[in-house]
């Protein structure tokens, strides 16, 4: 048995994430949680909210609500949507937890202990009417290079020139539209990452059978150019986590935070002290995953995120955990995500094209979506959600294949021999023949599992769930019962115990039709199925089941349809 930390990408808290997000990270990791779970090892799965920053500031003041009360309402939100989607997390933390604030601080202090910090002086554009200094994004005027009028403070759109907001004529303010602005000098803390380029580089070339999407991606950073830059890592803003060293406070730096980046990573471990806190643990039951000198060496880490963070996960993340000089676990397994189209373009928020989260649960079960995005994963090149593909999905591998296998063995067995495991008859080569097939293909789902490639590993069950229906189909117990009962018997005590075995191995996926059918089924021994031949005679002669009701609807034409034109973005 083994220890397995697992964290999923902590979402803004601004807005409801669209399902691009959801596959991208927090879907895949919790079907490797429950994988891993189920195979008996120890987990600990980790998310949280990510709430500071301009957006979440700008987010608040739209719904005019204080920022403070808006981000604990969406935590709600968003708590609810992913309790809805059946994620797993042990703990749902917040990235504005007392916990993340001491952790923040006291690794700034560490940093600086170690004279990783630099205090640099910039200029920065000040907003009079806004009271606020502006973030470069938020400014807005005349590209000096081409004469566009809605370039942004930190690039041109239409040129695509890299700007400096000091370049644009008539700046002005996105949030307001004022162009009452200054530039006032302002000091910064910069952590000196390009001084850890060796000590990353070294790093990552350690790491072995990391995703070339994630090796890619960290590598082009530090070599890219002029390599790793040193980063600025505190913010004029009022909400954050305010700038400290350690629990001192730090000349110069009253009234700013630290930036979104530098503090959001650190909640993957000060949720896993929230955990401790909600649970009334101590320090050492969070720290025994966290610290190698208190047990996390032996502990197995692995991050699930879309490719955008991988910068932030493979270079600035590791340089705070290796700048601190301290025993910090650090990752050990990095799995990105490409991007999820839909119906061939991007989802676009503020077009209401494509899906979010909660319209995905107000239309569909759960399992619909976490079937069809886990098979669908964009884990080796980008993947397009269309409803067509969709309905398919649901239909042909959820209905006609387990739903309707589940289906046919229960009722045909309650017709004839009623809701009991029948007990005549032997089994013979037919069944050694499915049992061998499913041994092969079960080797190659868990193989798929360990190695996080959660798209073949769910063409590996779907595969698993075809063989038993083939089994069903040739064995045809509703003709055979005419002449022989008896073999008839002995097919449907077996099919029986294939759906019990479908249910242990699909409830990574679809984690409320197998509680529905192990419940249906009696079953108290969910445990996976170390040895198959044992696993497949769970069900004892004269075990009582009962028939479940239709696991899975087929979406109709006709919806579909309506689905479609209800996610244009054009109503
Ligand atoms: N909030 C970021 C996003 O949605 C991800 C933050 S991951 C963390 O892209 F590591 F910083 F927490
Ligand atoms: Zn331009």
């Amino acid at each position: 048995m083994s220890r397995i930390l697992i964290t999923s990408a902590l979402p803004y808290i601004n807005g409801i994430k669209h399902l691009g997000n959801l596959v991208g990270s927090q879907l895949p990791s919790d079907a490797y949680a429950r994988f891993m779970r189920g195979r008996g090892h120890e987990v600990m799965f980790i998310c949280a909210t990510d709430e500071h920053g301009t957006p979440a500031e700008l987010a608040a003041a739209k719904a005019g609500v204080p920022v403070a009360k808006f981000c604990a309402d969406m935590w709600q939100v968003q708590k609810d949507i992913a309790d809805g989607f059946r994620l797993s997390f042990d703990y749902f933390g917040r990235s504005s937890s007392q916990r993340n604030r001491n952790l923040t601080q006291h690794f700034a202090g560490k940093l600086a202990d170690n004279g990783l910090i630099e205090e640099v002086s910039e200029k920065q554009v000040y907003s009079n009417a806004d009271r606020r200094y502006l973030p470069d994004r938020y400014i807005e005027g005349t590209c000096p290079n081409c004469g566009f009028e809605n370039a942004r403070g930190d690039q041109c759109e239409n040129c695509t020139k890299q700007l400096n907001p000091t370049d644009l004529i008539n700046a002005r303010s996105a949030i307001s539209g004022s162009t009452d602005l200054e530039v006032r000098e302002t000091k910064h803390l910069y952590l000196r990452q390009s001084a850890m380029r060796d000590d990353l580089d070294k790093w990552i070339d350690k790491q072995e059978g990391w995703p070339i999407l994630t090796t890619s991606i960290a590598k082009k950073w530090l070599h890219d150019g002029d390599g790793l830059r040193d980063r600025g890592i505190t913010r004029d803003l009022d909400w954050g986590v305010s700038v400290k060293r350690g629990t001192e406070d730090w000349p110069g730096m009253e009234g700013k935070v630290f930036y979104v980046w530098f503090d959001a990573p650190i909640e993957y471990i000060a949720a896993t002290a929230e955990w401790a806190d909600a649970n009334g643990l101590d320090d050492m039951a969070w720290e025994s995953w966290w610290r190698t000198d208190k047990g996390a060496e032996d502990v197995h880490y692995v991050q699930f995120m879309g490719k955008d963070n991988v910068p932030f996960h493979t270079l600035s993340f590791p340089a705070t955990i290796m700048g601190s000089g301290e025993p910090w676990k650090l990752v050990d397994f990095i799995k990105s995500y490409n991007w999820l189209t839909y119906e061939g373009g991007k989802f676009s928020t503020s077009q209401g094209r494509g899906i979010f989260m909660n319209q995905a649960l107000d239309v569909m079960p759960s399992d619909y979506w976490r079937w069809w995005l886990l098979s669908n994963a964009p884990e080796s090149s980008d993947s397009d959600f269309t409803w067509e593909s969709f309905q398919g999905g649901v239909n042909k591998d959820l209905a006609d294949v387990l739903g309707n296998f589940v289906s046919r063995v229960t009722k045909f067995c309650r017709s004839k021999f009623g809701e009991v495991v029948p007990e005549s008859g032997a089994y013979g080569e037919a069944e050694a023949a499915v049992t061998a097939e499913i041994a092969k293909r079960l080797k190659a789902y868990e193989k798929y599992m360990e190695a996080i490639e959660i798209r073949k590993a769910t063409a590996e069950l779907r595969a698993i769930w075809v063989a038993g229906n083939e089994y069903l189909q040739s064995a045809a117990p509703w003709s055979v019962y005419k002449t022989d009962p008896d073999a008839a018997a002995a097919v449907v005590r077996f099919a029986l115990n294939l759906i019990r075995l479908y249910a242990v191995l699909s409830s990574p996926f679809i984690p409320d039709a197998t509680a529905k059918i192990l419940d249906a089924m009696g079953v108290e021994d969910a445990g996976w199925p170390d040895d198959l031949d044992a696993a497949l005679s769970t069900l004892p002669a004269g075990h009582a089941f009962s028939v479940p009701d239709v696991l899975f609807a087929k979406i109709t034409d006709d919806r579909r349809v309506e689905l479609e034109e209800q996610f244009s973005g054009t109503a």
